[in-house]
């Protein structure tokens, strides 16, 4: 009797484990195709000058979009995810130097990358988040790509990437924002230029880049990567909703809310909305005071 159990037992168990291969080779095969996947993109041309007004703009909007969290703080590239389940992700080394892609990449290329999330390659580029940057205005794209040809050489090379299987099937599940490519409009054209005054308009623009943790719809939700917080909330209907202007700022600036909560930049990028000029910090908060409660 007990040894039919166990045969029993057994055989369950090997089934189980038959079946957890079989879906992990579906989810490698599938995952596989997906970041081999070549796109071809019609690239908008986007002037790029030396004048000194749009290289002080291009060192904002390196500042506000958060590109030396990933890019390491020289910009010469840095691995910025190494872990024993996820893998190792690297953010590219962006000047000329030896290893950096400025070395080969065309404005072209350079535009493929940053608007589209597409490699010199035509695969996606992996983790970089172009959906945010694709909404930029060809004034703004071209302050960002001026201000990067003028970046000093930095010699540095770097690993390469490696996916693991816990990434693969976050990413599978679209937990993981691996491939940036298959979020963007690659036919959207980009505007020449947006009104900078204070305003909710304005607000819109900046915020995109709060999306990728916030949502689409700026109310939050599960963590982005196990074991890290809920993202909040930062809607009317959230803590925001209680906050005066001046309480909301501060927050972006210090990463301490009125409720007393210090967040860890880590999580909750605070150090680059803190290099938010006023103008940007107040229409941010135009715009997410005046999104509808619902929807
Ligand atoms: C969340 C991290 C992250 C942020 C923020 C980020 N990048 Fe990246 N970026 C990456 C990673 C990772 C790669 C490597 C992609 C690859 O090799 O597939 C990359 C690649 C690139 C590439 C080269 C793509 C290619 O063709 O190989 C450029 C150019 C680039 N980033 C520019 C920027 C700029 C400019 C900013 C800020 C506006 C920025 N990145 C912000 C992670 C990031
Ligand atoms: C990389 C992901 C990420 C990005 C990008 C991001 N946030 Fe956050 N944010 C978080 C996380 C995670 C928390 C919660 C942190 C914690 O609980 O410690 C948070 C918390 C906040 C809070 C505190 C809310 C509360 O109720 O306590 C505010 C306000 C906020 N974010 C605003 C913004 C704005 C505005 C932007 C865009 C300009 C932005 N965030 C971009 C991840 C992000």
């Amino acid at each position: 009797m007990a040894k039919k159990v166990l045969k029993w037992l057994g055989i369950s168990i090997g089934s189980f484990v038959l079946l957890l291969l079989v879906a992990y080779a579906f989810i490698y095969f599938k995952t596989e195709s997906r970041i081999n996947k070549r796109y071809t993109v019609a690239v908008q041309k986007i002037a790029v000058t030396q004048d000194s007004a749009a290289l002080v703009q291009g060192a904002h909007l390196v500042q506000i979009k958060g590109c030396r969290d990933c890019h390491g703080a020289d910009l010469g590239g840095k691995v910025f995810l190494d872990d024993p389940q996820l893998g190792r992700i690297v953010a590219a080394n962006l000047t000329q130097g030896k290893g950096g892609i400025m070395r080969e990449y065309t404005k072209a290329d350079l535009t493929r990358a940053l608007k589209h999330g597409v490699r010199k390659d035509g695969k996606s580029a992996l983790l970089m988040p172009s959906y945010e940057y694709n909404s930029l205005t060809v004034e703004d794209l071209g302050a960002l790509m001026s201000y990067i040809k003028s970046l000093r050489p930095i010699d540095r090379e770097l690993p390469k990437h490696e996916i693991k299987p816990l990434l693969r099937v976050l990413t599978a599940f679209d937990k993981f924002p691996l491939l940036p490519a298959e979020k963007i409009d690659h036919r959207k054209q980009s505007l020449q230029t947006v009104n900078s005054e204070i305003s909710a308009n304005y607000g819109q623009y900046i915020a995109v880049g709060c999306v990728g943790c916030h949502r689409e719809n700026y109310k939050g939700g599960e963590p982005l990567v196990p074991g890290s917080p809920v993202v909040p909330n930062i809607t009317k209907t959230g803590n925001i909703g209680k906050w005066t202007e001046a309480e909301f700022i501060n927050t972006l600036r210090t990463g301490k809310t009125p409720e007393g909560k210090q967040m860890d930049p880590r999580n909750m990028p605070w150090t680059m909305t803190k290099e938010f000029s006023d103008t940007e910090i107040k229409s941010v908060y135009l715009f997410l005071k005046n999104l509808p409660a619902e929807g």
